[in-house]
């Protein structure tokens, strides 16, 4: 059965839910099921009541964790695309599933880039203040020690990338 957890953190604007939309692309190709939890989905609804404060963002990777757990539980490939800054709820996501069912990608793109491409336009709010406790201006982002695969997206392209984590997850025998 080919069920696992493919977690993808980084930055606001590093291109998490665009590998993940990606990435879903390619499983469809090839008949994997396979679902996306992102903000869009999640923090409209199951997170409604949640913000960024660090105790919330910590609630929300626990709901999200147990969700994606269930889906893995019922045969998907889970795709998660959060922020997700801090190491200890990573490892609590890590730890609901077997060992080897549960891919950290980091999406490294360095917070300059991050801001220059500014996709919804909220770093230039954060930096004026408008926007408090926002990743990478004034709350933490806990850098991924030791992740399966890390992607820097200021080098490679959306394909290169996605490719990337294909041919892990084909060597590591997952798909
Ligand atoms: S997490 O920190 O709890 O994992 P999550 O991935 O769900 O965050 O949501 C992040 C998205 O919410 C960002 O991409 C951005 O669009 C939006 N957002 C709004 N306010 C903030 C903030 N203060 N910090 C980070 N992201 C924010």
């Amino acid at each position: 059965m080919s069920e696992f957890i493919i977690w993808f953190t980084g930055l606001s604007g590093s291109g998490k839910s665009t590998l993940g939309e990606n990435l879903k692309l390619k499983l469809d190709e090839l008949n994997k099921n396979n679902f996306i939890l992102d903000g869009d989905n999640v923090r409209k609804g199951l997170c409604s009541d949640l913000g960024f404060s660090d105790e919330c963002r910590v609630e929300n990777i626990r709901r999200i964790s147990e969700v994606a757990k269930l889906f893995v539980d019922s045969g998907q490939i889970t795709i998660c695309s959060f922020i997700s800054p801090f190491r200890t709820e990573r490892e609590f996501a890590r730890s609901l599933v077997d060992e080897d069912k549960f891919i950290e990608v980091f999406v490294n793109c360095p917070l300059k880039e991050c801001e220059i491409r500014d996709v919804k336009g909220l770093y230039k709010k954060a930096r004026s203040g408008e926007i408090k406790k926002f990743t990478g201006i004034d709350s933490e982002y806990q850098v991924p020690e030791n992740p399966e695969i890390e992607i820097k997206t200021d080098e490679l392209t959306i394909n290169e990338s996605v490719d990337l984590i294909l041919d892990y997850l084909k060597k590591g025998g997952l798909l």
